[in-house]
């Protein structure tokens, strides 16, 4: 066990297993999630729903299920055609991607117009003592946990490239439905 995972497992009992069953079962037709890794979405997608489901990862020990296609790549450049997907999933991904705005201009790239992006990504707590103190530990945990950041406010970059969040916060997990914002609109 990473030590990533040993500060993860109390906060996946405490949050986050509640978090992905209020929003993973609104993921319908076809489906990418993107940092897919162990599957733990899985369990909670109304898979009736579901056509297909394209998983992709930068690392190729991805969890194997079947009726899954899997895709050992990063997120910034995907290989799909424009508006392939229904549903994009990213859950704890965009952290640790290196070029987040570009990700997420592939994201609304691949997403059809009325797709849905499920997201659940940690950010920067709001506290001027804990956000000083996550400061402080970023650099050692950035270096610990395969390029993790906890220092980020995501949902603000997400917004930024064109989508239109319902947006929701438990602690520091910021979640909800990303929709695209229709050029003209926006
Ligand atoms: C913290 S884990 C989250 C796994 C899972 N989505 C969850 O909710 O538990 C982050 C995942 O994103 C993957 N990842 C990191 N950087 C990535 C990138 N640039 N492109 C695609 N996946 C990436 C990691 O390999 C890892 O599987």
């Amino acid at each position: 066990m990473t030590g990533y995972d040993l500060v993860m497992a109390p906060l996946e009992k405490l949050y986050l297993a509640r978090i992905r069953r209020a929003l993973m079962p609104q993921a319908f037709g076809r489906v990418l999630e993107i940092g897919f890794g162990n599957g733990a979405n899985m369990a909670y997608f109304d898979h009736s729903k579901i056509k297909s489901l394209d998983a992709l990862d930068i690392k190729e020990n991805m969890r194997a299920f079947s009726d899954v296609t899997y895709h050992v790549l990063s997120a910034e450049e995907l290989p799909f055609e424009d508006a392939s997907f229904d549903t994009v999933v990213l859950t704890l991904t965009l952290c640790s991607v290196p070029d987040q705005l570009k990700a997420i201009r592939e994201i609304r790239r691949v997403l059809k117009d009325d797709g849905v992006y499920l997201f659940i990504e940690h950010e920067k707590p709001r506290g001027s003592l804990t956000g000083g103190l996550v400061e402080l530990v970023n650099p050692l945990w950035r270096r610990l946990a395969s390029g993790c950041q906890l220092n980020l406010e995501t949902h603000k970059k997400i917004e930024s490239q064109g989508f239109k969040l319902s947006r929701q916060r438990r602690g520091v997990f910021h979640y909800g439905v990303a929709k695209k914002i229709d050029e003209q609109e926006g």
